[in-house]
């Protein structure tokens, strides 16, 4: 397990399988472990099977952000310690966001750590969390407050996967792919609401991997000289103050958004204060704002819940003396980190949301 980051390690390919042969055949001596969920053992693993020696030790978890936490992590170890991984094992992560980040922290956290590659299969975790080594759980009911930075060896990003995903989960997707736009290139962004609009189906989805590809290079910049995240790093969170906020708001109403979906109504909220603080255009605000809500299912969050919103955003990472610290945009590809220190402005980009998303009911 090691921390440099080398963006060579992403390998995208329509050839998983001989590629994956040819990675395993270079590190023959290792224990191979998979790590899954239970959509993946039926709908990915079996693409990949052939690989890997037959009655492979599989560990497979249950479905959503509720199984994210220590007590999956704490069963992941008990299941390597019965199977006498050691230091030389291999861990091979093979599902949506969670498995990357609970297989990836189990692993670098197992013995001091060990090696794991990433086999991302959703959209989301293709170009984003699979890749730049940030690993974790969630705890008391809140996002990823527990974690590491651990690199994969390597990550294998194959649209072959994409094929039986949902329409939300590729829209969710597509979340981080627009926070992705919008910190580095107006172009991509148009590219990509252009793809939704026009020729998004399920099926597809398939044809993306140009998009996929732009991505993650985008994240490769933004990771590659800031793997600690002490600077630049930081811009990948826009859209995320809000956003784990809302996911852990409606989380614990039993009313699950999924993440990349949370990140846009983060986007918007984040957008909001960027004309107030930053000098945001107005205009353009309200049209990325329009597009965005004709895309992604409306919502509504009652006034007298927003101070528990607000709530959550003292947990942020980012926060500094206790004061709420966020990522802005000056324009589209200018993000700045801006202290928001006044908590009715947070409450008027939330009504912002509800009343934009009104207006774009049609
Ligand atoms: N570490 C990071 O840098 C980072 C970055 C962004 C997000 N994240 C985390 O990622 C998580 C979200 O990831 P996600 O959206 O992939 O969620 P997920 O892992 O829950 O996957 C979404 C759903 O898709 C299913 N699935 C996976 N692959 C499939 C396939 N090929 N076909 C059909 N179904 C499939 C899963 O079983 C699950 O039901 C969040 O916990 C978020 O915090 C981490």
């Amino acid at each position: 397990m090691y921390i440099n980051f080398n963006p060579n390690d992403i390998i995208h390919t329509d050839e998983i399988i001989s590629d994956l042969k040819t990675y395993l055949n270079e590190n023959e001596t290792k224990q191979i472990f998979i790590i899954t969920d239970k959509n993946c053992l039926k709908l990915c693993y079996p693409l990949i099977k052939s690989v890997f020696p037959e009655n492979q030790s599989v560990f497979s978890i249950e479905i959503g952000e509720v199984y994210k936490t220590l007590e999956i992590v704490t069963k992941i170890w008990d299941f390597l310690f019965e199977k006498r991984a050691d230091k030389n094992s291999l861990i091979i992560n093979i599902g949506g966001g969670i498995v990357t980040d609970v297989g990836g922290f189990s692993a670098s956290t197992f013995k001091r750590g060990i090696s794991f590659i990433n086999i991302p299969t959703t959209l989301l975790a293709q170009v984003d969390a699979s890749v730049g080594g940030k690993t974790g759980i969630n705890y008391k009911g809140l996002k990823n407050q527990i974690g590491t930075i651990a690199m994969p060896e390597k990550v294998f990003v194959s649209p072959r996967f994409l094929k039986t995903l949902n329409s939300d989960d590729i829209l969710s997707g597509f979340g981080e792919m627009i926070k992705h736009a919008l910190i580095y290139n107006e172009k991509h962004y148009f590219e990509l609401i252009n793809f939704i609009k026009n020729e998004f189906t399920e099926k597809k989805i398939i044809n993306l991997s140009s998009l996929i590809n732009e991505s993650v290079n985008i994240k490769i910049h933004f990771v590659k000289n800031d793997v600690t995240e002490n600077g630049i790093r930081k811009m990948l969170n826009f859209g995320h103050t809000f956003g784990h906020a809302l996911e852990s708001y409606f989380f614990s109403k039993k009313k699950p958004v999924k993440h990349g979906i949370a990140v846009i109504y983060g986007i918007i909220c984040e957008l909001w204060l960027s004309v107030k603080y930053v000098n945001f255009d107005k205009e353009k605000f309200t049209k990325i704002a329009g597009e965005l809500l004709n895309i992604y299912p409306k919502i509504f969050i009652p006034e007298d819940e927003f101070n528990l919103i607000f709530g959550y955003m003292q947990y942020d990472k980012k926060n500094k003396n206790n004061t709420i610290q966020t990522v802005l945009l000056k324009d589209v590809g200018f993000p700045v980190i801006q202290r928001v220190p006044d908590k009715n402005d947070i409450f008027e980009s939330l009504q912002v949301l509800n009343s934009l998303s009104k207006e774009n009911i049609k």
